[in-house]
């Protein structure tokens, strides 16, 4: 009898110590869990977009599209060898921007356009037009295009700053230029995705190479 009494109490006890095994278990994969979600959320707070190495042909066309933690842009290239980086992102509705060479079957439209000698920027949704430098001079952009900042171009490597964009170049006439920038007081502000939900309710009539 007091050894079967003896059994049960070790039974219970095993039990137990049992319980508070799984419990302590479930507790640190909860613990695991709200860490991984915590880290993902604050993720894009701590890494390092400051100076990302985007691939670039050093002997291609004269604007070519990058794209980096969900960003896209253009580099293009510049008479005296530098690279300027815009975004593709329209300062309008943030929908997609193309960039149209020079000899493009849509650069025709536009072709005797002063200021367009090297090409021009449209943006797909309502045809709001740049110029290679991201300056809009037509349609309704309220300003110009965002531009990331090049740290280097070095032997086919190029170095951005995608931690910030300066502000596009406010059109003439804008009653606020409180998200633009003048020209001697670059706006910095922080970069915008493309709205490709926006963009794709548009059917672009021509494929841009
Ligand atoms: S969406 Fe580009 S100008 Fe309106």
């Amino acid at each position: 009898m007091g050894a079967m009494a003896g059994d049960g109490a070790v039974h219970r006890s095993s039990r137990s110590a049992w319980r508070r095994l799984t419990f302590g278990l479930a507790l640190l994969g909860l613990a695991v869990l709200v860490a991984v979600a915590v880290a993902s959320m604050l993720w894009p707070l701590v890494e390092d977009r400051s100076n990302v190495d985007v691939p670039f042909e050093a002997r291609g066309a004269v604007a070519q599209r990058f794209s980096a933690f969900g960003l896209d842009g253009w580099l293009v290239r510049q008479a005296d060898g530098s690279v300027r980086a815009f975004s593709a992102a329209d300062a309008h509705l943030r929908c997609r921007v193309e960039f149209i060479p020079v000899g493009h079957p849509l650069y025709a439209v536009r072709s005797t356009w002063k200021g367009l000698e090297r090409g021009m920027f449209v943006d797909r949704c309502m045809h709001s037009l740049y110029d290679a430098d991201g300056k809009p001079l037509y349609g309704p952009a309220p300003w110009g295009l965002d531009e990331f900042l090049v740290h280097e171009v070095h032997g086919g490597r190029l170095y951005l700053d995608l931690s910030r964009v300066m502000r596009g170049e406010c059109s003439p006439g804008l009653s606020s230029t409180q998200y633009c920038s003048v020209p001697g007081r670059p706006r910095f502000g922080e970069p915008a995705r493309v709205d490709e939900g926006y963009t794709s309710r548009f059917i672009w009539p021509v494929a841009i190479r």
